[in-house]
């Protein structure tokens, strides 16, 4: 499987990209993921991001890029991707296509995941994570067995900086500006595919894998 998820923030990238990395046993490549981790770690690119992460702005292309080159490289990479959160922007799509080019492992598909963004805020803003495993969990939507605490590993879920209301809906703007464009520059190149994201998470699951490998 070599995939692209696209959607607003919230949109279900994260919960989808996980398991369909996981069943396939390919590479989950969320940029906003390997980010969050430099933040924690408190390096010198951690320290750069945070503060456009913070304010909900995308960091700079040159950067990003450079992080998925790297992470490319890794052994569970050469079997197949889901990229979840990237590319954000038209540079960075061009930039992607050159690097799949380079390593000769052309994309198959970009399903991008639909939905309003009222229903977006809300997903974020109760959105809870855990900070070891990734899983990702809903306070109403998808709530852990014991409030807090993640079901696979038992660690203490925690809540993301940027999900306050605030910047959520920069982020939605910033989205609605800078990364929406690539719906339409994958559909001139005939490789998108459209699935609604309001249903049930694992409607969403079936619906992704049916445009992802058709056929199955
Ligand atoms: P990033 O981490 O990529 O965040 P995002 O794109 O804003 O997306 P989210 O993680 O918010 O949402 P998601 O679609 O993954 O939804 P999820 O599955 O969690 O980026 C964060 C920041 O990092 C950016 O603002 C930017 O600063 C920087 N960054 C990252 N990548 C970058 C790049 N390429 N270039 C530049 N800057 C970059 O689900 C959301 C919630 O909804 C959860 O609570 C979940 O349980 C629930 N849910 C999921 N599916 C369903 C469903 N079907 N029904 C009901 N609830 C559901
Ligand atoms: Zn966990």
């Amino acid at each position: 499987m070599r995939i692209i998820l696209l959607g607003p923030p919230g949109a279900g990238k994260g919960t989808q990209a996980a398991a369909l990395a996981r069943s396939e046993g390919v590479a989950h490549i969320s940029t906003g993921d390997i980010l969050r981790a430099h933040v924690r770690q408190g390096t010198e690119l951690g320290r750069l991001a945070k503060g456009y992460m913070d304010r909900g702005e995308l960091v700079p292309d040159e950067v990003i890029l450079g992080i998925v080159r790297e992470r490319m490289q890794e052994e569970d990479a050469r079997r197949g991707y889901v990229f979840d959160g990237f590319p954000r922007t038209v540079v960075q799509a061009d930039g992607l296509g050159r690097l799949l080019d380079e390593l000769q492992r052309p994309l198959e598909a970009v399903v991008n995941i639909a939905v309003p963004d009222e229903v977006l805020v809300d997903r974020a803003v109760g959105r809870r994570a855990c900070p070891k495993c990734g899983e990702i969990y809903h306070v109403r939507n998808r709530p852990p067995r014991t409030p807090g605490v993640c079901d696979r590993c038992g660690a203490e879920l925690v809540q993301r900086d940027d999900d306050n209301e605030a910047t959520v809906r920069n982020r939605l703007a910033v989205y609605h500006r800078q990364t929406a464009p690539l719906i339409d520059y994958y559909r001139e190149r005939g490789l998108l595919r459209e699935v609604d994201g309001t249903r049930s998470v694992e409607e969403v699951s079936a619906a992704i894998r049916a445009a992802a490998v058709p056929g199955r």
